[in-house]
């Protein structure tokens, strides 16, 4: 668990530095059709989902665009092991990783998680 918080703020320190680059060109308004993919597990009251019901969904709303696009190319990729993530991953083209990526870093996805 430790490790983990380690490689998570290690990542999000990257996913800062890297900003300029990631996240660049991402549409939050084209995002709009794609999220309906995402919200019913991380749409939610922010945190939890229903399926699998062992596991508890990390909440988008607010986090760092370039950090999401990361995670996203990391599952397509394989590097970042989720069964769950890699095959919507795999379904991603890389604008819509930037489009997705620029809706939940946005403060849109924010207030709209927290309602
Ligand atoms: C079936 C449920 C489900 C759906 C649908 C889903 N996710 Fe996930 N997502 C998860 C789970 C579970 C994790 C945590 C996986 C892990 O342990 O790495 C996760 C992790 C993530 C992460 C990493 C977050 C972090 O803090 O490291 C991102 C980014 C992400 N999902 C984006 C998306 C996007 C974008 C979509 C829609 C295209 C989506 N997810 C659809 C269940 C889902």
């Amino acid at each position: 668990m430790m490790r983990k918080r380690t490689l998570f703020f290690a990542l999000l320190a990257s996913a800062h530095a890297l900003d300029a680059s990631a996240a660049e060109g991402g549409d939050a308004q084209a995002a709009q059709n794609k999220i309906a993919m995402c919200q019913g597990c991380h749409g939610i009251d922010g945190y939890r989902m229903a399926f699998p019901e062992v596991y508890r969904v990390p909440r988008l709303g607010g986090q760092h665009p370039a950090y999401i696009v990361k995670a996203l190319q990391a599952y397509k990729s394989g590097t970042r092991n989720s069964p769950t993530m890699r095959a919507i991953a795999a379904s991603l083209s890389e604008k819509d990783m930037a489009d997705l990526a620029a809706y939940y870093g946005s403060a849109a996805a924010v207030t709209a998680a927290t309602k």
